[in-house]
């Protein structure tokens, strides 16, 4: 049977890389020991597939077609297209179709109706995290595409059940496969608004203290009320709140946080005691 590994989450704001130059070296140093960090965890739980949660941005999908879910079942996927990830070394990366499939079974057994595709492009909502922490061998990759980036999203209690969903399928997957859980975005940060570049701190380590308590009602009440309230980037969250569900909401351990006003984000990267 397969096994979860591990679960993660981690900033991906594109600054990262565009700006990386013009960081303060002290914050240069905290992005990559947090990246490192990541990367030597991912690492040493040897995920054999990596499901990897991000909102898609405006890459495959567009206001005319706009899936809350959708799951990526291709044998392959492609790297990202945006001309500034050209340097990402991997043009193409392996999917796991059996498990996409099995994931997307169940997520039918649990009244999700997610859509599918078989081609992605993982843009660097994907590929910044899996880059910059260095992930080698890269495993097989199982995107699953959250809405968070356009209105209607899926509610915050919804992600937190998909997230529940797919600890589920991986625990009744009959292959023998170690798999872990990324989820990619946040935390508060606002784009093309007029609040754009503005980080809510406070927000933030509220946040993230809830994910620590492992408390899940207080998690889901906080960002159900709160997100609509602060900057739209934020949204993303829900993408750590899906990996929370798969980690059966568990607290996290905080790698690192830093409001970093050059990258425009809360920068954030957790993993979660999945153990305890
Ligand atoms: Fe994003």
């Amino acid at each position: 049977m397969a096994e979860l590994v591990g679960v993660y989450a981690a900033s991906h704001g594109p600054l990262i890389v565009r700006n990386w130059q013009n960081l303060k070296p002290a914050d240069r140093e905290s992005v990559s020991n947090a990246f490192s960090e990541l990367g030597r965890r991912v690492n040493a739980a040897r995920p054999d597939v990596l499901i990897v949660i991000s909102p898609d941005h405006w890459i495959n999908f567009f206001i005319n077609n706009l899936p809350s879910i959708c799951v990526g079942v291709g044998e392959v996927n492609e790297g990202p297209n945006e001309p500034w990830m050209k340097d990402f070394p991997h043009r193409e990366i392996p999917g796991h179709p059996r498990l996409a499939e099995h994931i997307l079974n169940t997520a039918l057994d649990h009244d999700f109706d997610p859509s599918v595709s078989h081609r992605l492009i993982l843009d660097h909502g994907f590929c910044i995290p899996l880059w910059k922490a260095g992930i080698d061998p890269l495993p097989a990759i199982v995107p699953v595409i959250l809405n968070d980036i356009e209105p209607p999203f899926p509610t915050v209690k919804r992600c937190y059940a998909w997230g529940g969903m797919l600890a589920a399928a991986i625990a009744s997957f009959p292959e023998n496969l170690r798999v872990a859980v990324m989820g990619t975005g946040g935390l508060s940060h606002s784009i093309g608004e007029p609040t754009m570049g503005r980080i809510e701190e406070d927000f933030d380590r509220d946040c993230l203290g809830l994910f620590e308590s492992g408390k899940e009602r207080p998690l889901i009440d906080f960002l159900t009320q709160r997100l609509p309230t602060i900057g739209n980037g934020a949204s993303e969250i829900r993408n750590w709140i899906a990996a929370h569900g798969a980690a059966g909401g568990s607290g996290f351990e905080l790698i690192n946080y830093k409001a970093i006003p050059e990258i425009y984000v809360g920068f954030g990267v957790a993993a979660w005691n999945i153990n305890r």
